[in-house]
């Protein structure tokens, strides 16, 4: 059943519904993805202002990118890592952290690069893309800060190396990467071991993280999708609502008689 998000009272039953489900499900994980960051004032990748709309994954986010034009590639990510600066954890990433401190969210698997969702308080958290915090040594894997990549690489005409010469990246999975095998692996297994998969803030797009809500259907699962946008798995959830993140969880905490 799919929710009004422009309707008052559409959203507390939405909650209701989603509370309830939570209480009667007795290990709930989360999927979230950039969606759930909107509302932090960082822009998510496929809406009509996302990042993939201004630029090519390919030509900035890519391993053949980072190989071939390292400072195209280091420019855009200083770009988004000074972007996180001024970030702070949002309603929703308040309520998932609410969640999993009362005893109802077992796991959290986020395909978010900025650590917001631990910002706001989660701790057990599944990062399937890395983040943007750290840069490492693509030669010798020496970590760094991901603030060394400021503004001022705008004006260098090398891409920043390491002491021992090697390309910095940052630790986050690039197009053409495999995701991290430990935390596919964990994620795998969640999702396969979860009664209730809330998902929230991901148009679904990208695999293998994608397949997890179809892993916990199998499983016999029920599924809740929040997201602004429709997404292909849609018709096969238990609860659809196509509005804000943050509203409906911090209502649904609201419904469990939390506050966050
Ligand atoms: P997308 O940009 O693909 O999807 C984000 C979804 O969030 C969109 O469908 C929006 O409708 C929805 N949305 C935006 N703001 C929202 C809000 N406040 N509340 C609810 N929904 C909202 O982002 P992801 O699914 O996270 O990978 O993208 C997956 C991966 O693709 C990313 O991790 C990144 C990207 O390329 C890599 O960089 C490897």
């Amino acid at each position: 059943m799919a929710g009004q998000p422009d309707n008052e009272q559409g959203l507390r039953e939405a909650a209701a519904r989603l509370a309830k489900m939570i209480r009667q499900a007795d290990k709930v994980v989360a999927l979230t993805g950039a969606g759930v960051s909107t509302e932090s004032g960082l822009p998510d990748f496929r809406s009509r202002q996302g990042l993939w709309s201004q630029r090519d994954p390919r030509e900035v986010a890519s391993i053949q990118a980072f190989h071939h034009e390292p400072l195209t590639f280091l420019r855009f990510y200083s770009w988004r890592i000074r972007q996180l600066s001024g970030a702070m954890p949002n309603r929703a990433h308040r309520a998932l952290a609410g969640l999993e401190k009362h005893g109802y969210l077992h796991m959290l698997i986020t395909q978010n690069v900025d650590r917001l969702h631990q910002a706001a308080g989660s701790r057990r958290v599944v990062e399937m893309h890395g983040n943007l915090r750290e840069l490492e040594c693509a030669s010798c894997k020496r970590m760094y800060d991901s603030t060394l990549l400021d503004k001022e690489i705008n004006s260098l005409a090398d891409a920043p190396r390491c002491e021992c010469g090697g390309l910095l990246r940052p630790r986050v999975v690039l197009f053409g990467e495999m995701l991290p095998a430990s935390a596919l692996d964990t994620a795998m297994k969640e999702s396969s071991n979860c009664d209730l998969m809330i998902v929230a803030g991901t148009a679904l797009q990208v695999g293998p993280v994608n397949m997890l809500p179809e892993l916990a259907l199998d499983a016999g699962a029920k599924v809740a999708i929040i997201n602004r946008d429709p997404t292909p798995l849609d018709g096969m959830a238990h609860l659809v609502w196509n509005g804000n993140a943050g509203d409906i969880l911090s209502e649904t905490c609201r419904e469990l008689g939390l506050e966050v």
